[in-house]
């Protein structure tokens, strides 16, 4: 089983289409997946189940060991594809973890998923908390969304900076650059120079587009709702490259 995380410090970044996007098509490559929405917003139930979004269940049962993690998935939300939607009670999952766990709480939590899940991805919310902590410990890989616009690229430097000073592993951290608009000089000139800004290669730059807003609207992944688009191509060469990462290195 390995583990993938969508997470970037920055609020509204496209973290939740890329995780949801990126959960689709691993299981359309026969992979058994499983998203886990970590934001108590529950973004991830709008973007995957439309007008029903599937509901959530309080947290405390799973961290206290009443409820097996088992009873929080929603299965075959698509064939392969496994959900654990978010709760509002997600808010008090750092309060929580320390608490019930110390230290290795969501490393627990996930390892009875092992024997049948092959990838999991945490969508996470836009925070720098315990929860963070363990998640980017936690996960084999962390994929950062990065607009082009200096705030974004100074918000990814600061996110290395964490994970090195916490040794949590830099070399996990892998930016692809979201919400690009090429008519912008800046996001022009930041792509054109992706290596030198980032300090290495951006696994793929989605582009703005009004297909990856309606997602919402619909409830559907990109590659289901307007698999032509040039966002949906960058999405599978995400996803082309987050598999080169996890299994091909
Ligand atoms: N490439 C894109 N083009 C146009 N709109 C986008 C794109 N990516 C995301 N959006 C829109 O921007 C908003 C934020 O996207 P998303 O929820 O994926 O970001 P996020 O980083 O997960 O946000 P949060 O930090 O709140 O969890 C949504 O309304 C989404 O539809
Ligand atoms: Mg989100």
């Amino acid at each position: 089983m390995r583990i993938i995380a969508f997470y970037s410090p920055k609020g509204g970044v496209g973290k939740t289409a890329a995780a949801v996007n990126t959960a689709y098509l691993a299981s359309r490559d026969n992979l058994r997946t499983l998203l886990w929405d970590l934001d108590p917003q529950g973004a991830s139930s709008f973007y995957l189940a439309g007008a029903e979004p599937v509901k959530g269940r309080k947290l405390s049962k799973l961290l206290e060991g009443k409820s097996p993690i088992a009873r929080f998935i929603h299965e075959d939300v698509y064939p392969n594809l496994d959900f654990i939607p978010a709760h509002s009670s997600f808010r008090n999952f750092d309060i929580k973890l320390e608490q019930e766990h110390g230290g290795s709480a969501l490393k627990d939590l996930l390892a009875p998923l092992s024997e049948d899940t092959s990838l999991v991805i945490l969508d996470c919310p836009p925070t720098l908390s315990r929860l963070t902590e363990q998640v980017l410990d936690v996960a084999d890989m962390v994929y950062v969304p990065v607009v082009p616009t200096w705030l974004s690229l100074n918000s990814w430097d600061q996110l290395k900076q964490f994970v090195k000073d916490k040794k949590l592993g830099v070399k996990k951290l892998r930016p692809f650059f979201s919400m690009v608009d090429r008519r912008k000089n800046l996001h022009r000139d930041v792509l054109a120079r992706d290596a030198e800004k980032l300090g290495l290669p951006a696994l793929a730059a989605v582009p703005y587009a009004s297909a990856v807003e309606r997602m919402g609207e619909e409830g559907q992944p990109l590659e289901v709702l307007a698999p032509g688009s040039l966002a949906a191509g960058e999405f599978r060469k995400l996803w082309s490259g987050i598999k080169t990462d996890l299994w091909s290195r």
